[in-house]
């Protein structure tokens, strides 16, 4: 039985493969992309998901996002991104165009039309999933769970706290994390665990299809961030989203524990951290199940299976 999902991306390199793991998995029916500005601006996001979709070969509905966050200004992450968001490879022009609908309204038709409940996979700012729950409170429960890449327990790559995601649009991710959906948290703990060395690139690369190459180009360039900027990783780019489509496949590949978790969104220091309560010291129900480690080869290898199914 194929898990029903919407998936919500900044493509981004690591966006790129947490969809070649998506659709080459063949473990969900995936009823739409929608994009996020994030790593890139909105425009420059929506091109990169079109023109990956085209060289997997998946003509799925794609819907345009949010232009910036809900209240600040937008940031991007062109240094670790580059210029397109996905510099590096060679990759095919779009061969399908963006739904006319936006992705608010998009994810609200198919949860409207949907018989049954819809799994959100978001790997980028939250901006998009927020507006939906502010426009369609009604709607919320047609979605099942949201497993997200975002945050972190006691670490940041934006500021010493606080991860992209939850950083560029906090707002959006208090009310997400508020909505009292269950949620799963692929954060920094996991995702600095889930890494990309030469070997892994090497791999993909002798799968020998398209795909494969693509892949490759995207983590050879992903890469130079990481051994620049990353050096206790030890060359390993931390491949981050598609721990959160991963995890909807083979939980059991992780380790996890429930956990009350809030979202600092006035903070001087802290503004977009994740605040855990890994220890339960407050006493607070929890609401997310947080991920913090993985068993990093069957993660590489199950990127590899489903690559070798793709074009
Ligand atoms: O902090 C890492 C996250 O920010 C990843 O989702 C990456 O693609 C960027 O969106
Ligand atoms: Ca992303």
């Amino acid at each position: 039985m194929k898990i029903p999902i919407i998936i919500d991306c900044d493509p981004g390199h690591d966006d790129a493969l947490m969809l070649m793991l998506a659709f080459g998995s063949g473990k969900f029916d995936i009823k739409a992309v929608t994009t996020s500005a994030g790593n890139q601006t909105q425009e420059k996001t929506l091109n990169n998901a079109l023109k990956i979709l085209t060289l997997i070969g998946a003509n799925v509905p794609v819907f345009r996002g949010a232009e910036k966050p809900l209240f600040r200004n937008l940031i991007i992450a062109d240094y670790v991104h580059g210029e397109t968001g996905l510099d590096g490879p060679a990759l095919p022009k779009p061969a399908f165009e963006a739904q006319a609908l936006s992705a608010v309204e998009g994810i609200a038709a198919i949860l409207r039309s949907s018989e049954e409940k819809i799994t959100i996979v978001p790997t980028g700012p939250l901006t998009n999933i927020a507006t939906f729950l502010l426009a369609y409170p009604h709607l919320k429960d047609k979605i099942e769970r949201i497993s997200l890449m975002g945050g972190g327990i006691f670490r940041g790559n934006m500021t010493p706290l606080a991860e992209f995601n939850i950083f560029a649009d906090p707002e959006a991710a208090h009310l997400v994390f508020k909505s009292g959906i269950p949620i799963t948290m692929c954060g920094l703990d996991v995702t600095h665990k889930a890494l990309v060395f030469q070997k892994d690139i090497d791999l993909l690369r002798s799968i020998g299809n398209n795909t494969g190459k693509a892949a490759a180009d995207l983590m050879d360039f992903f890469s130079i961030f990481y051994r620049t900027n990353r050096t206790e990783l030890d060359g390993g780019a931390a491949l981050h989203d598609p721990c959160a489509i991963a995890w909807l496949i083979e939980p059991e590949m992780f380790t996890s524990k429930p956990c009350f978790v809030d979202v600092e969104i006035n903070g001087t220091l802290t503004t977009g951290t994740t605040v855990v309560d890994f220890y339960d010291v407050t006493g607070k129900e929890p609401n997310v199940e947080v991920v913090y480690d993985i068993d990093r080869e069957r993660y590489i290898k199950m990127l590899y299976n489903a690559i070798c199914q793709l074009p």
